[in-house]
């Protein structure tokens, strides 16, 4: 053991790699076989990398490389670097949907982090699920760790203009469907979307998420932003490689940053960025994980003053790479200081306001300024009522202002494919005024809560040029998607819950005022049609799909498994021979 290390507090990853006898041995040959020499297991930190790379996540396939700028960093500050691979969660190409699987990759990062021989954690992803399962899986060890994310992809670029990642998708589609885009067009557009590494560039989920990591003080600052081309991310990957070492010595844990205080954070820049509703659910699984109790009335509570200084897309008109050079997340923060805990920690070993204390905004179209917000009020509303007894939620700021008192007639679909079979034949009973109902799309009905909530209109109505109706499900929605869309109605259908029993033509009061959802029949109408209501048999009998239908919870206590919540820490016992 070197000079240096003799002194100190042993690190954990000398139960693998100090001892002197058989399992020392075993633990530090094999890894020898690497070139590592004898003083890499002198007592200096084993910094493990949780690398969700994967070219079948395209938003994470450039991660192998970043994480080559963590190793410099880790080298540089005295760590020793170890990546490794855990599940990748590609949010676009995985059926029947990524939420499905959050929860297994979060058990991966969790077990890989607890079983190896590391003291501290890089963790290095980014998509809409990644983010949240490497941050769930960590605190449930709780051993020092950092986010590094993918970065955005630069802006979209179609005949001249910028276009956003999914919200444009869904606006071209709507066209298409409506004769006002050709197909050729169509397919055209589609490469000019994505012409660059990293993650999508709207202010879709896994900005989101890259941006409340920055609130929740997990991330060093420009995490969030920092497109995912942009040489200075790398240059944010050294940075982290060399912080992690620190932060080891300095035993700083997540469950010493992620308080009350810091969720609290991260819901009002959820409000300020005009982020997804997504976020609900991630960070009431994240604080279920570390401890802290969040509500999801903590979201109205907290969140609904706040409002939206971030003109992007799918809320307003430009897009991340816009955002990082008008000064990025530390700019935005800095301008609504007075509405966060500045003294908040972060895992630069400081508070909020100290990291953020320099930032500058350099353009006041992408950041407005406080008198002139892109929206005044821009939280996620939590909607209670007689339809959904735990709630739902709606994202104010992406809906129709009209659109937001509203009563009308339900158009009610069982199921998904029940919705793609008659959504656009001609006899559909259907006006701008009715109420577009999904059943079966919740955590259990699925399975895995997917992003159809914003389910698209029927032709017929589109056609006449309606862009926006009242649409109701216990679905999620893409956080790059808009409209007047109810979401994470709970009880989900498939549990029984009132939603179930809606039929056609029952009328629904939207009352966001009031924060109220209402299906106007009796209470003895309802109490009937729940009598007679049937669970149907699950089409899950085995595998992982069963154990999620079995553990889920409701989108209100965040579609986590119910034996993950909470932590086990990092202590192993037993040796491995
Ligand atoms: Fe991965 Fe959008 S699909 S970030």
């Amino acid at each position: 053991m070197s000079d240096d290390n003799k002194n100190k507090k042993p690190l954990r990853s000398q139960e693998w790699y100090g001892k002197l006898d058989k399992d020392g041995f075993i633990h530090r040959s094999w890894m020898k076989n690497q070139g590592l020499p004898d003083h890499s297991f002198d007592g200096r930190p084993i910094i493990g990398i949780c690398n969700s790379w994967s070219e079948l996540t395209p938003c994470n396939a450039h991660l192998r490389e970043l994480a080559e700028y963590v190793k410099r960093g880790v080298w540089e500050a005295g760590g020793v670097p170890l990546e490794f691979p855990v599940m990748s969660l590609g949010e676009t190409q995985m059926k029947p949907t990524a939420m499905l699987f959050r929860n297994l990759m979060s058990m991966d990062v969790e077990e890989s982090i607890r079983a190896y021989g590391m003291d501290g954690v890089v963790l290095l992803g980014g998509c809409d699920k990644t983010t949240p399962a490497q941050l769930m899986g960590a605190c449930s060890v709780d051993l020092p760790a950092i986010v590094v994310s993918s970065g955005p992809m630069l802006n979209g670029k179609y005949r001249g203009q910028d276009i956003g990642s999914g919200t444009d998708v869904w606006k071209f589609s709507e066209a298409v469907r409506g004769g006002k885009m050709s197909l050729d067009e169509f397919m055209r557009a589609e490469s000019g979307m994505s012409r660059s590494r990293g993650t999508c560039m709207t202010m879709g989920t896994a900005s989101t998420m890259s941006c409340l990591t920055e609130a929740l003080g997990m991330s060093l600052p420009e995490n969030g932003t920092l497109p995912a081309v942009d040489a200075r991310r790398q240059a944010l990957a050294h940075l982290t490689g060399m912080r992690i070492v620190e932060m080891v010595k300095e035993d700083l844990k997540p469950s010493d940053i992620l308080t009350k205080s810091a969720f609290e954070n991260a819901i009002r820049a959820n409000a300020a960025i005009g982020g997804s509703t997504n976020a609900v659910v991630h960070l009431l699984a994240i604080a279920g994980r570390v401890g802290v109790e969040l509500t999801l009335d903590d979201w109205d509570r907290i969140g609904a003053e706040i409002p939206c200084l971030v003109d992007l897309m799918p809320s307003g008109r430009f897009l991340m790479e816009d955002f990082h050079y008008a000064g990025g997340f530390p700019a935005l923060i800095q301008r609504l200081q007075h509405e966060f805990d500045m003294q908040a920690m972060t895992v630069a070993g400081s508070s909020l306001s100290d990291v953020t204390k320099e930032a500058e905004c350099f353009n006041d179209e992408v950041i407005r300024p406080l008198d002139k917000p892109l929206r005044e009020k821009a939280g996620i509303a939590v909607l209670k009522g007689n339809l959904c007894p735990q709630g739902a939620i709606i994202k104010p700021s992406a809906a129709t202002p009209a659109l937001l008192q509203h009563t009308g007639k339900a158009v009610v679909f069982e199921n998904i494919e029940d919705y793609k079979a008659r959504i656009d034949t001609p006899e559909l009973d259907v006006d701008k005024d009715s109420i577009l109902v999904l059943k079966g799309c919740g955590p259990k009905g699925y399975p895995g809560m997917p992003e159809v909530g914003n389910m698209a209109l029927p032709s017929k109505l589109l056609e006449q040029g309606i862009t926006d109706m009242v649409r109701i499900s216990d679905a999620r929605m893409s956080g790059t998607a808009f409209g007047t869309v109810v979401l994470h109605v709970a009880p989900e259908a498939t549990m029984g819950g009132p939603l179930a029993l809606v039929k056609n033509g029952d009328e629904i009061t939207l009352d966001l005022a009031g924060r109220g959802l209402h299906l106007h029949i009796s209470d003895e109408e309802m109490a009937s049609r729940q009598a007679a209501w049937q669970a149907e048999d699950s089409d899950y009998q085995r595998g992982y799909a069963k154990l999620y239908i079995d553990h889920v919870m409701q989108a209100d206590s965040g579609a986590d498994l119910d034996f993950l919540v909470g932590k086990s820490g990092s202590k192993v016992s037993r040796e491995s021979h």
